[in-house]
């Protein structure tokens, strides 16, 4: 390969697990496999300038600013990943980026930014090595964004997504994501909404990094990581058959265990707010009186991704929320987005 200075950029989406990956080994090796929404309109968009004939340095622009600790993140990342891209260290790389959603909204921007990232590593990569096949670019592209984040590597496809192996996809694996069969999904799950509410748009107190890590010691790790692939098996059936009642208390069970794994820790953090459990609270009333199909999921933060179909019940679950639920965040703040594929 001959490296010349060249500017590319991409373009990906942030992703919302379903069954969550919570712990890890080495490497960036999932404990228990996962699988995600991809969303429509929460994006980062990033562009890459290389220039060959300097020195390995990094610069990062977020929304115009620069951000020097971003750029010492993304410097390690890239000696990190040497080995898989022989030619990374040759030049020096001014990186700008913005994110389509609210930088502190805890919607995962290491998803979308590490594989924004990864993508334009594999335009540059396309470039030098001649190697143009797009199925190809996409699979390494997730490897190298998992390098960077973990669940940023199933940000690169849309759908449903799983990382981590398992016996119920085939093909998936612990090094990068697979789209799940799109012939095993009950055309049900295709078209969902996903409104966030911002119940605390802050830093978190404890990173995901940390989160991870606590897992070593945790005493219910294990029987969390077999449960992660029970789960599977039960979704798989769920997404099949088409059974909302079992997606949904399925959906709510795994975001409840993430936080009860922190909760469980050594030492013990919580990253849900009051707000985070009056929401919850108020979703069980409502789904309880109406019957009508709102629940929830979490990331690792206190804002609630609250989930619910589009159809003619959309608009009865979408003026409760303003009416019922909105008051509980900082701001007003909510931000709409969706999963169609
Ligand atoms: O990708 P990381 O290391 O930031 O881990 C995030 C893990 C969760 O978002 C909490 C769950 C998941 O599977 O996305």
């Amino acid at each position: 390969f001959t490296v010349s200075s060249q500017t590319v950029s991409a373009s990906c989406p942030s992703n919302i697990a379903l069954i969550k990956y919570w712990g890890k080994f080495d490497n960036q090796i999932p404990a228990n496999p996962s699988i995600s929404y991809t969303l429509n309109h929460c994006k980062t968009n990033t562009s890459v300038e290389f220039l060959a004939d300097e020195s390995f340095s990094v610069q990062t622009f977020l929304a115009g600013n620069e951000e020097k600790k971003f750029a010492e993140k993304i410097e390690k990342y890239f000696r990190n990943i040497e080995e898989y891209l022989p030619w990374i260290l040759k030049g020096k790389y001014i990186i700008k980026t913005e994110n389509t959603f609210p930088h502190s909204s805890g919607i995962a921007s290491s998803a979308s930014g590490f594989g924004a990232i990864a993508k334009c590593l594999m335009e540059l990569d396309g470039i030098f090595s001649g190697i143009t096949d797009e199925d190809s670019k996409l699979k390494k592209a997730s490897f190298l964004a998992r390098l960077g984040s973990g669940s940023a590597c199933r940000s690169l496809y849309n759908g449903l997504i799983v990382w981590g192996e398992t016996k119920e996809v085939a093909g998936s694996s612990d090094l990068f994501a697979v789209p799940y069969p799109n012939e095993e999904i009950h055309s049900m799950f295709k078209k969902f909404n996903d409104w966030v509410l911002l119940i605390h748009e802050g830093e978190k107190s404890v990173s995901s990094t940390v989160g991870h890590g606590l897992m070593k010691t945790n005493p219910y790790a294990e029987r969390r990581f077999q449960e992660a692939h029970e789960n599977f098996t039960t979704l798989k059936e769920i997404l099949k058959t088409g059974d909302m009642r079992r997606f949904i208390k399925l959906v709510e069970h795994e975001a409840l265990t993430l936080h009860a794994m922190m909760m469980m820790s050594d030492p013990a953090f919580i990253l849900m707010k009051t707000g985070t459990l009056e929401v919850i609270n108020k979703i069980w009333e409502f789904r309880k009186a109406t019957g009508l199909d709102l629940f929830f999921t979490l990331d690792a933060g206190a804002n609630v991704h609250l989930l619910f179909p589009e159809d003619s019940s959309s608009e009865t679950i979408k003026s409760f929320i303003v009416k019922e639920l909105l008051q509980h965040t900082q701001n007003g703040g909510v931000v709409k987005d969706e999963m169609r594929f």
